[in-house]
């Protein structure tokens, strides 16, 4: 069947727009495409291996010795399983987070505004065929499917930043606007918590502050405990089985680039639990892990080789 004219237009414009849409940050512009911004918050319950829903969190440059020896951090590992030989792939963030989507930083070694060509593929072109609900929740994203940066209109303090969405740089991401409306704000993780609507692959970016971006180790470690403490005992996040990773994009520019990493929620078997574990893993795990639990076949790049957490 041929698609209906306004679909396929509204098609050639997504595939033409793609990327240079919904990046103006003026107060009506966003004004506008808040109010009419699609928002997706699609739900399923595919069987996997290990477990049913996976949760990953990406704090902001810090080497593994000190993001351990953080009060805070420290305390989260002993509630999983401490992840001893972890390391990100590169520097700086922003192909850390290209590379946890795709398997690859695809040529991406700066900060900037980049797009990556839309035959390239990520784990959501895995995920969809088998029917697994994904979302990513970027705090402070002004709307669903912004592209744009954004700092906090009141203080002036970057807050979103597109560099560390794992998905904003594939065009095979914004050039659809039914993928598009799954990369959502915290608004949106609050509202589909409380509607249990969370999907069963999702990624989670804090704002430039609580990250540690901005601010520090000290703050990121709070937050994480903080924000992650009350999930771990709401059961429209941690029922059922829930693997979270929680780590970190990058180390310092000095170190190993050994980081932080730690696997927490209902996935984690009661006798694993304070554990720690030294196979070597990297941001390329993230896909393994989730192709592994899923079979879902694999993307042809780093995650080939990686080792999955299970
Ligand atoms: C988050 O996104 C939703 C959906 O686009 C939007 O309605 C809401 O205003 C956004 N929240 C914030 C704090 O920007
Ligand atoms: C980041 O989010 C927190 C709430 O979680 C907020 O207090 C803080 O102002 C935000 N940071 C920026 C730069 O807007
Ligand atoms: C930890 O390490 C072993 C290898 O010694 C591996 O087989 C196991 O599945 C790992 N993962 C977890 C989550 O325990």
């Amino acid at each position: 069947m041929m698609p209906s004219a306004p679909l396929l237009l509204l098609g050639l414009f997504g595939l033409a727009a793609g990327q240079t849409q919904y990046t103006s940050t003026g107060t009506s512009a966003v004004a506008a495409a808040r109010a009419t911004a699609l928002t997706l918050s699609p739900t399923s319950s595919v069987a996997g291996l290990k477990f049913e829903r996976f949760v990953q969190i990406f704090l902001e440059n810090q080497d593994y010795s000190a993001a351990i020896a953080n009060t805070n951090l420290a305390y989260l590992a002993t509630q999983g399983i401490k992840l001893t030989n972890y390391f990100a792939i590169t520097h700086p963030s922003q192909p850390n987070y290209v590379a946890a989507a795709g398997g690859s930083a695809f040529g991406v070694t700066g900060d900037g505004f980049v797009r990556i060509g839309s035959t390239t593929k990520t784990i959501v072109d895995l995920l969809e065929p088998a029917g697994i609900s994904w979302g990513i929740y970027q705090e402070d994203m002004p709307y669903s499917g912004f592209q744009g940066n954004w700092i906090n209109h009141a203080t002036g303090a970057n807050d979103y930043v597109r560099k560390h969405n794992p998905l904003v740089s594939y065009d095979s991401i914004t050039s659809n606007a039914n993928r598009g409306a799954k990369c959502k704000n915290f608004t949106m993780f609050a509202a589909d918590l409380a509607a249990n609507k969370l999907p069963q692959w999702l990624f989670i970016t804090p704002n430039m502050t609580n990250d540690g971006h901005d601010s520090s180790l000290s703050t990121a470690g709070s937050w994480a405990r903080n924000w992650l403490t009350p999930l771990l005992s709401n059961a429209n996040f941690n029922g059922g089985r829930t693997l979270v990773v929680l780590t970190f994009d990058e180390g310092t520019t000095l170190g190993t680039n050994q980081v932080y990493a730690v696997l927490l929620g209902s996935a984690v078997a009661a006798a694993q639990v304070g554990t720690s574990n030294s196979t070597r893993y990297s941001h390329y795990s993230l896909a393994k892990t989730v192709e592994t639990n899923w079979g879902l076949g694999n993307l042809g790049q780093g995650d080939v080789a990686a080792n999955a957490f299970f």
